[in-house]
């Protein structure tokens, strides 16, 4: 759907068998394929975070001048110093030391340097607005900087975890700026890559984590797959940017929704003495059907309360009334009134 060669002929089925070299694409996408194989192209990280730090370390570590973009001063300086602010990052003392001593690693404030890269990578916050709509105003505010900054051949890549359509229906047209559509796959390219960071996972780190990539069109797909395929151990390429939004917001749908589910299975088998950890082994035995998910304080972090929030925005704005993602919700409302009925009796 809607994906195109550099010529806008329409691919369909094909395009899955990449040939990254094939005929017809543009000079300015022949160019970043080749600085991506060489590794002379210079990567920009808009968001330093829990996120974007340690994917800029990522791609640093994979040889590439790496430029890290924040909007927070106070970051940049620390960055400077090499003093770490993710104390929950597994040796970040040596991470953040690592980057500061490097040569071939800078920090700034200073959006106009968007120019200097090559490819971009978008990571800041995707939080919720006052009605738990979607608060898209990062992006936007990242979207505005690469159009001021925009050159031809550049890659820009959305990381932060957002709703199904947002990298063609809004982050494109803010790059574009009103532009015209048609130089996208020739000399712009665009293309979500979802973060699976868990931030403090000593087993499974960034680069060892298999990364979603889904393209506005081929051209995209291709060079943001030849970028992480140069840093990180597998890439999974997916049929377009919608999927790779779809898969990060499904995930963590699916955990929020078991959390509350094993939660709520733990109340009701404690009234009734069962203890639900001895169920919990039993019915694992089972070899197939049944995924564990043990009982805990609840949702925490910065992802599982927001996102199922971002998918029922959207499902609502296509008409579906969901029942099961915002199950959350309905969960703590539940709880509220039942602290409130222990209260009256
Ligand atoms: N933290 C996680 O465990 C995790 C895991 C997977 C996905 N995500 C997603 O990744 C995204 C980033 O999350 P995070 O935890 O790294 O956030 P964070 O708050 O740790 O870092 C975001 C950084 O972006 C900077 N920033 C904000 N707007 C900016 C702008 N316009 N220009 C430059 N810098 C700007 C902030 O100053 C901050 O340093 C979110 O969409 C989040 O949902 C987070």
């Amino acid at each position: 759907q809607g994906l195109k060669d550099a010529n806008g002929r329409p691919i369909e089925e094909e395009w899955m068998e990449f040939d990254m070299d094939r005929q017809g694409f543009s000079q300015e996408y022949q160019q970043l394929l080749d600085k991506i194989r060489r590794r002379t192209a210079v990567v920009g990280v808009i968001g330093l975070g829990y996120v974007g730090l340690p994917l800029a370390s990522t791609f640093h570590s994979a040889g590439y001048f790496t430029i890290g973009f924040d909007a927070d001063l106070e970051v940049i300086s620390a960055l400077e110093r090499g003093q770490s602010y993710l104390e929950h990052l597994p040796n970040s003392t040596e991470l953040f030391q690592q980057l500061s001593d490097s040569e071939k690693f800078h920090a700034t404030s200073d959006m106009s340097r968007l120019k200097q890269v090559d490819a971009i990578l978008i990571c800041v916050p995707t939080p919720l607005g006052e009605n738990f709509e979607p608060d898209l105003r990062y992006i936007e505010s990242c979207g505005r900087s690469i159009a001021a900054a925009r050159r031809a051949g550049q890659l820009v890549v959305l990381e932060s975890t957002t709703y199904p359509g947002t990298t063609r229906e809004k982050l494109l047209p803010w790059i574009l700026e009103g532009g015209c559509e048609s130089s996208l796959g020739r000399d712009v390219f665009l293309a979500f890559s979802p973060e699976r960071e868990d931030p403090g996972n000593k087993i499974h780190q960034m680069a060892s984590i298999p990364k979603l990539v889904g393209g506005l069109d081929l051209p995209s797909s291709n060079l943001a797959s030849a970028l992480y395929e140069s840093s990180f151990k597998q890439v999974i390429r997916v049929r377009s940017a919608e999927v790779a939004e779809a898969a990060k917001i499904v995930e963590n749908v699916y955990r929020s929704v078991n959390i509350a589910l094993v939660n709520e299975l733990k109340m009701v088998l404690n009234k009734m003495n069962i203890d639900i950890w001895e169920v919990l082994d039993a019915a694992q035995t089972k070899p197939f059907g049944f995924h564990r998910f043990d009982p805990g304080p609840g949702w925490g972090g910065h992802c599982i309360p927001v996102d199922p929030f971002y998918l029922a925005w959207k499902a609502r704005s296509v008409g579906v009334k969901s029942t099961f993602i915002l199950v959350r919700r309905s969960r703590e409302e539940q709880e509220q009134e039942q602290e409130q009925e222990q209260e009256q009796e």
